[in-house]
């Protein structure tokens, strides 16, 4: 299928690989222009930027940065339109400590990329599509659901961002925004953060016996984006291969 986001313009943040640039070819296309946030380039977002750069651009965007946001969302309206959807993707593991051993820098770290990162995102999204309408996706996790040990900091940033959607989302329907804003929970899906050990692993303990990979989470997106979704607010999207079905 295509053009089911003809006239959407997005910002993905954490865009140049991964999971952000899975989603941004399903947006492609599916017809929208997509700009690619991140706080660094890779050759495979130069690619695809060479191979659709009638459709997308790049600007630099450290999501913790309040001030880059605005910058950011300027740049991407004044060269590709009015916005309409903000994918808050952008986001680190922790350091795996258990949380009697955790350095109290490293849990900052990740609640300020994960959380507060898509706090910015979706204060800013609301901000600009106020009124004429839009869609924010905020990417979190199964483990924003269950527990793992090892990962207190990545589970409260994942935990918080589920919840915040959904205040973010009852904000936005009681003022009339005609803003959506929903969460997605990836399982496991194959990008940098999933060493081959974890693949394995993970792949045997999933009801589907593999691990997701970009695109899966990409169609999930290119649903909450498209108008098709207009009744879908404040509810969680779970793409994982059945694993916290178990
Ligand atoms: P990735 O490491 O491939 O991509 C993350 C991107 O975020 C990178 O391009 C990185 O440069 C960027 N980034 C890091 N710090 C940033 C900052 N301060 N500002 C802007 N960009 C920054 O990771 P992956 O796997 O694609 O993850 C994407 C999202 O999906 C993350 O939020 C992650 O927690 C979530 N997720 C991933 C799962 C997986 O199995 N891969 C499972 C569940 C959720």
């Amino acid at each position: 299928m295509t053009d089911r986001l003809n006239g959407k313009v997005a910002i993905i943040t954490g865009g140049t690989g991964g999971i952000g640039l899975g989603v941004a070819e399903c947006f492609v296309r599916e017809g929208a222009k997509v700009a690619l946030t991140d706080i660094k380039e890779s050759d495979a977002s130069r690619e695809f930027m060479d191979k659709y750069h009638d459709q997308v651009m790049f600007t630099p965007l450290d999501v913790t940065d309040e001030d880059q946001w605005i910058e950011a969302i300027d740049k991407v309206q004044a060269e590709l339109g009015e916005l309409t959807t903000v994918v808050n993707n952008a986001g680190i593991g922790g350091s795996g400590a258990t949380l009697d051993q955790e350095k109290y820098e490293d849990w900052k770290k990740v609640i300020d990329i994960n959380l507060n990162g898509t706090f910015l995102g979706t204060k800013h999204g609301m901000r600009v599509m106020k009124g004429r309408g839009g869609s924010i996706i905020n990417i979190s996790s199964i483990e924003g659901f269950v527990g793992l040990s090892g990962a207190g900091a990545y589970n409260a940033s994942k935990g918080g961002t589920r919840i915040l959607t959904k205040s973010a989302a009852l904000d936005s329907a009681n003022n009339d925004y005609k803003v959506r804003i929903n969460s997605v929970h990836p399982g496991f899906i194959k990008t940098p953060l999933i060493s081959q050990d974890l693949e394995d692993r993970m792949s045997k303990l999933t009801p589907l016996g593999h691990i997701g990979e970009p695109r899966d989470i990409g169609e999930i997106c290119v649903y909450l984006a498209a108008d098709e979704s207009k009744f879908a607010l404040g509810s969680e999207f779970v793409v994982d291969g059945g694993f916290i079905a178990q």
